[in-house]
Order: structure tokens, then C-alpha cells, then sequence
């Protein structure tokens, strides 16, 4: 562990339309690249989550907002002190990777809405992940109005007003807008300024049992590795409450599903806490917030490619239910995002809907429609507690669109 090691403690959801600029942003906040996989590489978008640590900073002698910086040396030579160390969760802007975005919402205590002043407002994504966070209650926001060095002064002051007219009447009304280019790295002390003020850290129980909501799951082990120098399957995730230190044994829920005599139904996984890593750091105990890795004694087939993205892990026992089908009271959107003109019809039964849930994401075929509520069954069975906020996405053309906001009820 270095000295300069602080935990990510807060996590900074950064959305918005594809290309807008949210994986230059981060990097220039972070000196981190979140786009790790090849194939996303080839393909130049963010395909899951990425995500990245970095550690604000201030130089005490210099006013606001020239003293945030990531920087460790100040420009009079002397070393910066950390603010805070904060997870960027990186979501697609790619349109078919929506639940991907909404998923990564429940984990986000915060988010920072990437707008391309050289585009005009709003594009879909900017249109929809705004109504995302609106639907999941994400209420401390900061717009960042990107790409500044592209267009003149003007074009930039009629794009921040458009900026303004966008935001009226949305979860993000109040929201400061700060220009700034990502690549250039203009303005970037400013949009750490409203970061460190709009989005604070919040109030976590760390002696609460611990929960953690996994979005990722690897096998972290090289093609060829023999039985005795593999290493057992990885977790990626943030804990919202509790603390978890090595050697902690934990379930997961759902689980896994087993088949037995033709029938498959799902059973928790127990396993145990081999190893933590957190900002970059392996470290003996992780407290609330931030993005972590852990490392488990499971078995890495179980965890390859995601393979776990949704569950939810805790100390045995602790767990809320898990369920292959529930009733939510449902509160439809008036008009579809991006399509003024298309209105919402009732959900119906016998429609197939896609469903998030805390991290996961799971289609369910509605059994029961009534007013305002509606039972579904589940494809795949999701652990949440009674209460829980559920994304509800209905396939219109070729695609799911949001259309409501849903509480798990019973
Ligand atoms: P997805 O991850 O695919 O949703 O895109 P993104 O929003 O992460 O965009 P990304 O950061 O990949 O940037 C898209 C393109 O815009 C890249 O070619 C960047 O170099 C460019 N770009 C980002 N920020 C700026 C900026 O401030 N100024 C200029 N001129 N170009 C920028």
C-alpha cells in the first residue's frame, strides 16, 4: 500500500451520447484509458462498463479553481494534498447498450452528463440517459459541455443555452453547466470544482452487513494456465454498505442455476473473500463506495465473461430473497424519450418487458396487467429487496426503450 492510497469512496456515473467524449473525459481526469478490451478497441465504444480511479487533489495556495488538480506536484513545486478518490463508472452512449447504462445507474451516487458543443441538443442518448438518472432518483449532476475548442464563442454560448432549455423541468434543472474540452484539457480545475460540490459523498453504514452489487465478473487466469496456478474467480463491483475484508466467507444471489430431473431453478454460491483490490491497490478491507475487485475462491468458469453481472453478494444468510417472479407498482413515462410524438400504451399481459434491477438486467413476461401494476415472470431471477426501483424497458422496432419506472412490491 502507498502512503498516497486513499479508497475510492464515491462513484461518478459519466453518460451521455455516444462520441460526446465521456472516455476522453475520464482519462484526462484519471490518466486512466477505461476502453480495456480489444474488441472494444476495434470498435472504438465503451461495450461495458468501464471504469477508472482518480484521486482530486488541491493545492491549498492557489484560489478556486485553479488548485484542483490530479496532479501530485503543484505548479510552485510543492506536493498537492488528495481531496478524495473517486470510481468513474464509463456507460456506453451506443443506443443498443442502454441497459448496460441502467445498470451501471445503480451504482452511481452521482453522474456527470457529457454534451458535445458542437452537436446540437439534445441528441437521443443525451435525451435518454438524462431520463435514466430521473427515473433511478440520480440527482447530483453536472453537465459538461465538451469539445469547446471546436466551436467559436458563440456557437458556444447558443449551445449552453440550448444546454439550459434541455435541462429545464429535469433532475438536472440545477445542475451547473462547465464548459471544458476533454482533450485539450481546458476547464478541467472548474469541472472538479462542481464535482466536489454537487456530488458529495454519501453517508454509507460501515458496520452495516456488508452488500456489494456486482457489474462485472472475470476469469482473470491466462488461456493454457495449469489446475495448480489458477486463480479463482473475480468479482467487480462497489459495496453500498458493510465492509468486507479478506477471508470473509460470502454468498452470492441469485447464484447458479443447477438443473435437476429436467427442472432448473437457481441456488446461492458460497464462497470466501481470497483477495481485495481497490484504486489500484490490493488491500486487506474495503469500506463503502467506490469500485472494487475480489478476488474468490469460486471457480473462474463461473465467473468468465460477466457470467455473474447482476448478482448481489453479501456475508450467508443476509441477503434480500431472490425471485422468479414478483408484482411492481409501475408508473409509466407520458411520452416516449426521443419520440415526442409517440405516446405510451398500458403495459398488457402477455408482453415480454426488459427489467433492471439494481446491476442486473433480465426480461420478464407480464402474467397480470392491471392499473398501475403489473405481475411479471422472470427469464432469469434477480435478488432485490421489497421496494427496489426497477428500469422498465418495452422492445419498440429493434430496440428497448424506457418507458417507465417500476417498485418491486411483493
Ligand atoms: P462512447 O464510449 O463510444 O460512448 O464515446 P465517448 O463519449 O466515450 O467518446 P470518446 O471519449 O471516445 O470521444 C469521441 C471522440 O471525440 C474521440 O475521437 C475524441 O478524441 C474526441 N473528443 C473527445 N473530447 C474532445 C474534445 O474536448 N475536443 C475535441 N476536439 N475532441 C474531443
Amino acid at each position: 500500500m502507498t502512503g498516497n492510497y486513499a479508497q475510492p469512496e464515491v462513484n461518478i456515473g459519466l453518460v451521455g451520447h455516444v462520441d460526446h467524449g465521456k472516455t476522453t473525459l475520464v482519462q484526462a481526469l484519471s490518466g486512466e484509458w477505461t476502453d480495456q478490451h480489444s474488441e472494444e478497441m476495434k470498435r472504438g465504444i465503451s461495450i461495458r462498463l468501464g471504469y477508472a480511479d482518480a484521486t482530486f487533489r488541491q493545492c491549498p495556495g492557489l484560489d478556486e479553481p485553479e488548485r484542483y488538480t490530479v496532479d501530485e506536484t503543484c505548479p510552485d513545486g510543492s506536493e498537492s494534498e488528495p481531496l478524495r478518490t473517486v470510481s468513474f463508472v464509463d456507460a456506453p452512449g451506443h443506443e443498443t447498450l442502454m441497459a448496460t447504462m441502467l445498470s451501471g445507474a445503480a451504482i452511481m451516487d452521482g453522474a456527470v452528463l457529457v454534451v458535445s458543443a458542437s452537436e446540437p441538443v439534445p441528441q437521443a442518448q443525451t435525451e435518454e440517459h438524462l431520463m435514466a438518472l430521473d427515473i433511478i432518483g440520480i440527482d447530483n449532476i453536472v453537465v459538461a459541455q465538451n469539445k469547446i475548442d471546436l466551436v467559436d464563442r458563440e456557437q458556444a454560448q447558443r449551445n449552453y443555452e440550448e444546454i439550459q432549455e434541455f435541462v429545464e423541468g429535469t433532475v438536472a434543472e440545477d445542475a451547473p453547466v462547465v464548459p471544458i474540452s476533454a482533450q485539450q484539457e481546458v476547464n478541467i480545475d472548474l469541472l472538479m470544482q462542481a464535482i466536489e460540490e454537487e456530488i458529495p459523498t454519501p453517508d454509507r453504514d460501515p458496520d452495516a452487513d456488508p452488500r456489494m452489487h456486482v457489474a462485472r465478473s472475470f476469469d482473470i487466469n491466462r488461456p493454457g494456465t495449469t489446475w495448480d496456478g489458477l486463480m479463482g474467480g473475480v468479482l467487480g463491483g462497489s459495496l453500498v454498505e458493510g465492509r468486507l475484508t479478506q477471508g470473509d466467507d460470502i454468498e452470492l444471489r441469485p447464484g447458479r442455476e443447477v438443473d435437476e430431473g429436467g427442472e432448473t431453478r437457481w441456488e446461492p454460491v458460497e464462497t470466501d473473500v481470497r483477495s481485495l483490490q481497490a484504486g489500484g491497490e490490493t488491500v486487506d478491507e474495503v469500506t463503502p463506495g467506490g469500485l472494487l475487485g475480489v478476488g474468490t475462491g469460486l471457480d473462474p468458469s463461473l465467473t468468465k465473461g460477466d457470467a455473474l453481472a447482476g448478482q448481489v453478494a453479501g456475508t450467508p444468510g443476509t441477503l434480500p430473497p431472490t425471485w422468479n417472479q414478483f408484482t411492481m407498482e409501475v408508473d409509466l413515462l407520458e411520452r416516449l424519450v426521443g419520440l415526442d410524438d409517440q405516446d405510451i400504451d398500458d403495459i398488457s399481459t402477455g408482453e415480454p418487458l426488459m427489467l433492471t434491477i439494481g446491476t442486473a438486467t433480465t426480461v420478464g413476461s407480464v402474467t397480470s396487467a392491471r392499473e398501475g401494476e403489473c405481475e411479471v415472470a422472470l427469464k432469469r431471477p434477480v435478488c432485490a429487496p421489497e421496494g427496489a426501483q426497477i428500469a422498465i424497458n418495452r422492445r419498440i422496432g429493434a430496440r428497448w426503450r424506457l418507458i417507465g419506472v417500476g417498485t418491486l412490491t411483493e
